[in-house]
C-alpha cells in the first residue's frame, strides 16, 4: 500500500497527501490535490523544502557533503573519468563502452565550428562588453541558425540541439574573449581533446605556436566534471522552467546562462577573486571575517555557504587540493592563495560560520586556478556555464520524456489592495 500523510485543516476537513519515494534521500509530500481538496496553496520562498521534480540524475546529501552523478560518487569520477563521459553519462544514465564513448566524442568534435554569420552578430556588441552577456545572447541565437534542432517532440532533434551546445559553447566562450581584447576568432582544431581545444582556440595568436602544460587542460578538465550538475539549482530550475513552455533548447540553456550568472549562483566564482583582491594580505583576513559577521555591512564571504550543504563541498575538497598542483606545476606562487587559506581557516573556527554550517564551495577555489591559467575573471562564470553545460541538457531532456510533466506554474500569496472601485482622475485628492 502507498504511503500517505493527513492534514487536517482548520475546519477540521482531514486530506491524505501521498508521499512519493526516491531511490535514496528524503521522501516528499505529494501536494497536487491539497488546493482542490482544501482550498489551500503551500509556501515556500525559495523552495526550502519542495521538490520541483522527479529526477534521475544527480544525488547531494548536504549534511553529509555527498555527490553522486546517477549513482558515481563525484571524488570518483574527478579521479578516473574525463569531461566528455561524465556528459556522456549524465545524458545517457550510463557509463559509454569505448564505441558508444567514440561515437560520442566523434559527434562532439564535428559540431565544434561557429557560423560565420555569427562573427557579425558578435560585432554588434561593445568591445567591453561582460562575457556572460556575449554568451546568454549568442546561445539563445543558435534558435535562429539551426531551425532543424528546434522541434521539442522530435527525439532526434532533441539530441542533435544537445550535441551541438556542449559542441559549440567552447567556441563561442572563447570567440567571446578574443573580441572582447580584439584579438581574431580562432576556430576549433578538431584534433585536440575538448579542453585542450578550448584552451587553443582561447589563447592560441595565428603567428605563434601555443605550448600548454599538461596540468592546463587536466585541471580545467576536472573542473569541468565538478560542475557538471548540481540537481535542482536555480539555473538548472530555470532551464526546467523555461523547458516546461516547451521553449526551444537554445532559448532554455540561455535563460540557464542568465540565472547562472548572478552573484549568488555562478557569478560568485568572479566576485571571489575580487572579494581576496580586496583584502589584499592575510593579516587582512580578520577584518573580512569581522565585516562578513556585520548583517548591516552587506558583505558576505564569497564562496561560502550553500542552501544544500551544510557539510563541506565535496567539490572544494577536491579543487582546494588541484590549486595547489596547478601552482606547483605552472611554478605560479599566488599570494592570494595564501589569503584564500587564512580566509578558510579563520572561518571554520569562527562560532558565527560554524553554527550556520558555512563551509567554503564550489567558487571558494576555482578562480585561482582559472588566474594560473591565465583566463581573465569576467570569464570565470562563462567557465561555470561551459561546464554546466551537460547538466543542464540532461536535466531538459530528462523533462521531455517525464509521463507527468506541465507547465511550471508556482502560485503565490496575494499582499496587494483588496478590491476597490476606479476612481476618475479629477477626483483624486
Ligand atoms: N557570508 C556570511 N554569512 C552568510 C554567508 C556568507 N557567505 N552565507 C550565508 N550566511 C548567513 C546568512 O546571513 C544567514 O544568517 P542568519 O541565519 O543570521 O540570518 C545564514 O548564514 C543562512 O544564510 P541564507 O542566505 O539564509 O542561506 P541560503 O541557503 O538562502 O543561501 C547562499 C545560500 C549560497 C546564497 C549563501 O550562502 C551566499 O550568499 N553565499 C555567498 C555566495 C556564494 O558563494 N554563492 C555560490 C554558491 S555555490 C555555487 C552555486 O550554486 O552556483
Amino acid at each position: 500500500m502507498s504511503e500517505s500523510v493527513s492534514l487536517t485543516d482548520a475546519a477540521n476537513h482531514t486530506v491524505a497527501l501521498p508521499l512519493v519515494t526516491g531511490t535514496i534521500g528524503p521522501k516528499a509530500i505529494d501536494i497536487g490535490r491539497l488546493h482542490k481538496e482544501t482550498g489551500l496553496f503551500t509556501y515556500d520562498p525559495g523552495f526550502m523544502s519542495t521538490a520541483s521534480c522527479r529526477s534521475a540524475i544527480t544525488y547531494i546529501d548536504g549534511d553529509a557533503g555527498v555527490l553522486m552523478y546517477r549513482g558515481y560518487p563525484i571524488e570518483q569520477l574527478a579521479k578516473h573519468s574525463n569531461f566528455l563521459e561524465v556528459a556522456y553519462l549524465l545524458i545517457h544514465g550510463e557509463l559509454p563502452t569505448k564505441a558508444e564513448f567514440a561515437a560520442f566524442d566523434h559527434e562532439v568534435t564535428h559540431h565544434t565550428m561557429m557560423r560565420e554569420s555569427m562573427r557579425s552578430f558578435l560585432n554588434g556588441f561593445h568591445y567591453d562588453a561582460h562575457p556572460m552577456a556575449m554568451l546568454c545572447a549568442m546561445v539563445g541565437s543558435l534558435a535562429a541558425f539551426y531551425h532543424d534542432s528546434t522541434d521539442i517532440d522530435d527525439p532526434k532533434q532533441r539530441y542533435l540541439a544537445a550535441i551541438r551546445l556542449i559542441a559549440k559553447m567552447p567556441t563561442m566562450a572563447a570567440a567571446a574573449y578574443r573580441y572582447s581584447i580584439g584579438w581574431p576568432i580562432r576556430f576549433p582544431r578538431n584534433n585536440l581533446d575538448y579542453c585542450t581545444r578550448f584552451l587553443h582556440m582561447m589563447f592560441e595568436v595565428p603567428s605563434e605556436r601555443l605550448e600548454l602544460p599538461e596540468v592546463a587542460a587536466k585541471a580545467l578538465d576536472l573542473l569541468f566534471i565538478l560542475h557538471a550538475d548540481h540537481e535542482q539549482n536555480a539555473s538548472t530550475s530555470t532551464v526546467r522552467l523555461v523547458g516546461s513552455t516547451g521553449a526551444n533548447p537554445y532559448a532554455c540553456i540561455a535563460a540557464g546562462i542568465a540565472a547562472l550568472w548572478g552573484p549568488a549562483h555562478g557569478g560568485a566564482n568572479e566576485a571571489v577573486l575580487k572579494m581576496l583582491e580586496e583584502i589584499g594580505t592575510p593579516d587582512q583576513v580578520g577584518r573580512a571575517i569581522d565585516k562578513a559577521k556585520d548583517k548591516n555591512s552587506g558583505f558576505r564571504l564569497m564562496g561560502f555557504g550553500h542552501r544544500v550543504y551544510k557539510n563541506y563541498d565535496p567539490r572544494a575538497a577536491i579543487i582546494r587540493e588541484m590549486t595547489h598542483r596547478v601552482l606547483a606545476d605552472l611554478g605560479v606562487s599566488d599570494p592570494l592563495l595564501d589569503v584564500a587559506m587564512k580566509l578558510e581557516e579563520a572561518a571554520l573556527k569562527d562560532p558565527y560560520f560554524v553554527e550556520r554550517k558555512l563551509y567554503p564551495n564550489v567558487d571558494f577555489y576555482s578562480g585561482l586556478i582559472y588566474k594560473a591559467l591565465n583566463i581573465p575573471t569576467e570569464m570565470f562564470t562563462v567557465m561555470f556555464a561551459l561546464g554546466r553545460t551537460p547538466g543542464w541538457i540532461a536535466h531538459w531532456l530528462e523533462q521531455h520524456v517525464t509521463p507527468d510533466a506541465k507547465i511550471g506554474r508556482p502560485r503565490q500569496v496575494y499582499t496587494g489592495a483588496a478590491t476597490r472601485d476606479y476612481v476618475p482622475i479629477d477626483r483624486r485628492g
